[in-house]
């Protein structure tokens, strides 16, 4: 969508993934979804330098709302869980240096059975308009699945009369691909500045490997509709919560810099252990998810059961772009795997060599790879490596 948002892929907060629709504030005072969950979550995003890792926007997901519409058919939120209302938390998060973002769905109902938005699209863009909202999520359940594409089309326009810059975030393709009919990714990328493609995560690793089988499937179709200002969104990112190990949640924040994916966590920030936090602020990875060409990767290589993934990034030397390459294994054999393969097998074709480093390792791996030589590269069980490949200028490489 060019609207000017999104020039990079959005990353944030939303609260869908680790804590649901947990509405019982006697039952969970810290967990439920209120006020206080995302107010906290803002507290920490400042404190905790996710801010300053480029983190900007705090998301509310589904089950926010009075299950009522106000008399004058405005949506308002649950009076218990957000006795402030919504447009003093948006300025909360705005005094924070922060973005503010909000759920709705295109149907009757969303999917948790809360109002939706069908009869009044117009309406609650103003609303939303109104509070100070910078970034919609607009759901698909309760919906005619035909009519999404021009629905979906309608909601863009009244968000974009508000005059508010708002992100918009769209659905139908998880609606629309799962019942086998393809989603039309020109029309997206026209009208959405991201979309959700496929099934939820929920906190596991089959999810992240089922998510990534059906990109890659479906890569040669949808990945050049991704770029500045419209991006393909396989979902948050669950690393910090109880499903991934270590070397998983770097497998995952790998690839999805790869993919140029959303980085939206999903995680409780106030508790979260180091080691992911960590993963969660790398610079380096963060700098291939953002960089500023946009090029969503592909999956190049399965060899050994370990998926091979590249994306151009920044910087282009003597014409010849530099490729991120992400490693993700399938392996469960208990040791780290020696994987070989050379850098013709992934298209790379820079006669005098590239530079390889490993980005999680901070460490040059190789100095000089030409495109036959063989490369090295250990990797533990279902873990993930995220690899620069920078090619060398055939002058420096005369001087060596
Ligand atoms: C389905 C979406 O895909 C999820 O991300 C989440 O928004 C839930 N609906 C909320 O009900």
């Amino acid at each position: 969508l060019n609207n000017g948002l999104a020039l990079t892929p959005p990353m944030g907060w939303m609260h869908w993934q680790r804590f649901r629709c947990v509405v019982d504030c006697t039952a969970y005072p810290d967990d439920c979804v209120s006020e206080k969950l995302f107010r906290d979550m803002a507290d920490r995003m400042v404190a905790d330098g996710y801010k300053d890792a480029g983190y900007e926007y705090v998301i509310i997901d589904d089950c926010w709302a009075s299950k009522e519409r106000t008399t004058h058919n405005k949506l308002q939120p649950d009076p218990e869980r957000f006795p402030s209302g919504i447009k003093a938390l948006s300025d909360y998060v705005h005094e924070k240096g922060l973005k503010f973002g909000i759920y709705a769905d295109y149907g009757t109902q969303t999917c948790a059975g809360y109002p939706g938005s069908i009869e009044y699209l117009e309406s609650d863009a103003q609303t939303f308009a109104d509070w100070g909202v910078d970034y919609l999520k607009l759901d698909g359940c309760h919906s005619e699945v035909l009519t999404m594409e021009i629905g979906y089309g309608l909601m863009g326009r009244y968000l974009n009369e508000t005059g508010r810059p708002i992100v918009y975030s769209c659905s139908w393709p998880a609606y629309q691909e799962p019942i086998g009919i393809q989603a039309n990714y020109a029309r997206l990328a026209e009208v959405c500045n991201l979309w959700r493609n496929w099934d939820d995560i929920d906190d596991a690793w089959v999810n992240v490997t089922s998510i990534l089988k059906w990109f890659s499937d479906n890569q040669d179709r949808i990945a050049n509709y991704s770029g500045p200002g419209h991006w393909n969104d396989p979902d948050m990112l669950i690393i910090g919560n109880y499903g991934l190990s270590y070397e998983q949640a770097k497998a995952q924040m790998a690839i999805w810099a790869i993919m140029a994916a959303p980085l939206i966590m999903s995680v409780d920030l106030r508790t979260i252990e180091p080691k992911f936090r960590d993963i969660l602020l790398n610079k380096d990875v963060i700098k291939i998810n953002q960089d500023p060409k946009g090029i969503q990767g592909k999956l190049v290589l399965t060899k050994d059961k370990i998926d091979i993934w590249t994306k151009p990034i920044n910087p282009v030397i003597d014409n010849q772009t530099s490729i991120a390459i992400g490693l993700l294994s399938h392996r469960v054999d208990g040791y780290p795997y020696r994987l070989n393969f050379t850098l013709s097998d992934l298209n790379l074709d820079n006669k005098s060599g590239y530079i390889i480093k490993d980005i999680y390792e901070n460490s040059t791996v190789v100095e000089i790879a030409k495109p036959d030589n063989t490369v090295f590269i250990k990797i533990k069980p279902s873990g993930g490596v995220l690899l620069t490949a920078t090619p060398l200028n055939p002058v420096n490489v005369q001087k060596v």
